[in-house]
């Protein structure tokens, strides 16, 4: 069948038969499978709802910062956050799969509470150290890992996005690094408070167990596999265990303390690898 040919069959074919139809050319196009697919669906909707809570958080962030400028490029990140979310959706929509454009999983929700109690409480390094480090550092290794391992599409995507991020965390380890040379010892306060409500909930969703999310996008929660993704949870959670040692080491934060709070990640399934520094410290 030519190609002209195929499309207006696929345009008189039924809703539901078109839509298989597609899914089996991208199949085809990228050699993925259903399960590979279902698989991203997933890890894009709690991308999604992570982005969701960037934007809510960049925007609560905004009367706490000291000048205008600083107000303007805290803005500009929410406004960056909003972006990747329709970059996500709009690759749901492409691949043929639902994607949530809303948080489901009640661990984002946790986060920002805590995050609206440091803005309540007027504790601008903690809302930096949350977002700026603690949430863009598992978005880069979210991302850095769909980069290597997804489809073209997904790839592509995530390269995009990645960028912002780290960018993101530029822009906090600055932040926070003028923070520390003011009042050491209030930052690494505000460290250990954070570390302790944000880091749990982070790692635990670095699962492919899910509270409500599967439900809501009609898959089979124990069928995905990161297999699918070349990868698994133990790969996944070293590598953003050591990417927020390498984030806390380049904010400047005092070895001694850091070191304690990596070490207390043990109990909820962060592992260091041997060649962490702060880890074998
Ligand atoms: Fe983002
Ligand atoms: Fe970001």
């Amino acid at each position: 069948m030519s190609e002209v040919t195929a499309a207006v069959a696929d345009d008189l074919a039924p809703v539901d038969l078109r839509s298989t139809n597609r899914r089996n050319e991208l199949q085809t196009q990228h050699e993925k499978t259903d399960g590979y697919f279902n698989l991203i669906a997933y890890i894009a909707s709690n991308a999604i709802a992570g982005e969701v809570m960037a934007v809510e958080n960049y925007s609560e962030m905004v009367p706490l910062m000291p000048t205008t400028d600083d107000k303007i490029e805290t803005v500009k990140q929410a406004h960056e956050e909003s972006k990747h979310i329709q970059m996500l959706a709009s690759l749901g929509k492409r691949h043929d799969y639902t994607v949530m454009r809303e948080i489901v999983e009640p661990q984002w929700f946790n986060i920002r509470r805590h995050f609206s109690s440091a803005v309540q409480n007027k504790d601008l390094a903690a809302c930096l150290i949350m977002q700026d480090l603690m949430t863009e550092t598992m978005a880069i290794v979210l991302y850095r890992t769909l980069k290597r391992q997804g489809d073209p599409d997904t790839a592509a995507l995530a390269s995009k996005i990645l960028e912002d991020e780290l960018e993101h965390l530029e822009i906090g380890l600055t932040r926070i690094r003028g923070l520390l040379e003011a009042d050491p010892e209030g930052v690494h306060e505000s460290l250990k408070w954070a570390h302790h409500r944000v880091m749990p909930e982070l790692f635990s969703m670095v699962s492919t167990s899910c509270h409500f999310l599967c439900d809501r996008l009609n898959i089979d929660c124990g069928a995905l596999s990161l297999g699918d993704l070349k990868t698994d949870i133990d790969e996944i959670r070293i590598e953003a265990l050591d990417t927020y040692v390498e984030t806390l080491d380049k904010a400047n934060f005092d070895p001694v303390v850091t070191a304690a709070l990596i070490e207390s990640m043990q109990s909820y399934g962060g592992t260091p690898s041997m060649n962490s520094a702060l880890a074998t410290a």
